[in-house]
């Protein structure tokens, strides 16, 4: 049987800065730019969460996108919205908190939380010029 992907959107708004500690001031500033400001600065990010799977016959849901919008909300949205990344939240405070390493914190979070034969692929937009995905095989 075929398979079908439901997607949810969602938004967030999030403070980040992008710093390496092992690296010098000037280098920082060389490699991450704008996002090294020692201060801190918001980025308005777009999530696309996708759901893999084989619908239920008798639902005919691949899940129930009540479900996975509770999910999403419990498990991302109040964990990361309106925080500062690097300073408010466990998963950031020593991961840079690149959109890359974003979007597989969202995924490592919420794939133990769905069944085993559901695929999850995460979208996540800093930008509307930028986007990751993960995982991208
Ligand atoms: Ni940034």
């Amino acid at each position: 049987m075929n398979k079908t992907a439901i997607i949810r959107c969602e938004h967030f708004n999030a403070a980040h800065r992008l710093h390496n500690k092992n690296w010098s001031d000037e280098k920082n500033h060389a490699i991450f730019g704008k996002c090294n400001n020692p201060n801190y600065h918001g980025h308005n990010y777009d999530l696309e969460v996708k759901i893999i799977g084989v619908c239920d016959l008798e639902t005919g849901y691949v899940i129930d996108a009540k479900i996975l919008s509770d999910l999403i909300k419990d498990k991302i949205l109040d964990r990361f919205d309106h925080k500062n990344l690097n300073l408010d939240t466990e998963e950031f405070s020593s991961l840079n908190p690149t959109a890359e390493n974003i979007a597989m914190v969202i995924y490592n979070i919420l794939k133990p939380e769905l069944e085993s034969s559901l695929e999850l692929k995460i979208k996540l937009y800093e930008t509307s010029r930028n986007y990751v995905e993960y995982p991208c095989l």
